[in-house]
């Protein structure tokens, strides 16, 4: 089932993400890799911004957590973790393609860039990746996040019918 996560569940949405971030343990820069990978503080932070956490649970078990934040004209997709046990099952796709059918608008996700297995994920799922330019404009733009992540990252764009101001590669951009 998929359903919003309630604030009881702060703790669990917590576990999640640093669970499913062992994934990236030997695989970022190990200067972006702390122990937890996310702070409580961090993940309320997180929360108070305005990402929104979408849960996918089985018998009564929270699997995995996808946030979503609406920022100016698009949606962002953030923190999709599912638990370590429980990858590549279909969790994930599930619970993308439900915050997908939400949203109107484009909608862009930030990655890391040696996360070769997220960035197939999000390909899969019809997203593709923004040029190295379009990628630091956008993460100053739409994100809160160090220099040093912008070095890092990737950004995949689904921009179906929306337009964002000043994109350079977007298909859909009529130069209005
Ligand atoms: C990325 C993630 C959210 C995808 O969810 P999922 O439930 O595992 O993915 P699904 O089972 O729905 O889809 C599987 C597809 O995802 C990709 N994938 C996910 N994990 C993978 C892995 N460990 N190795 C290889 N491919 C992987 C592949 O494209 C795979 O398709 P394939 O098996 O046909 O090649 C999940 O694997 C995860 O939490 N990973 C660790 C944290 C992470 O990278 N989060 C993304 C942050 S933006």
């Amino acid at each position: 089932m998929i359903r919003p996560c309630e604030e009881r569940e702060f703790e669990q949405i917590w576990e999640i993400v640093n669970d499913g971030a062992q994934a990236y343990r030997g695989v970022i820069p190990a200067d972006r890799c702390a122990e937890p990978y996310m702070s409580e503080d961090e993940l309320h932070g997180q929360i108070e911004e305005g990402v929104v956490f979408w849960g996918y649970e089985e018998g009564s078990r929270l699997l995995a957590v996808m946030g979503m934040q609406r920022v100016k004209d698009a949606t962002l997709i953030r923190h999709a973790y599912v638990r370590s046990g429980e990858q590549q099952r279909g969790i994930g796709s599930h619970l993308l393609t439900h915050l997908r059918s939400m949203t109107s608008g484009p909608v862009l996700i930030g990655t890391w860039e040696a996360a070769a297995w997220a960035i197939r994920f999000y390909e899969r799922h019809g997203f593709t990746r923004v040029s190295q330019q379009e990628k630091d404009r956008l993460l100053r733009t739409y994100w809160s996040v160090p220099e040093r992540q912008i070095e890092t990252s990737v950004v995949l764009a689904d921009w179906r019918d929306g337009r964002i101001d000043g994109r350079s590669d977007n298909p859909n951009f009529s130069g209005a």
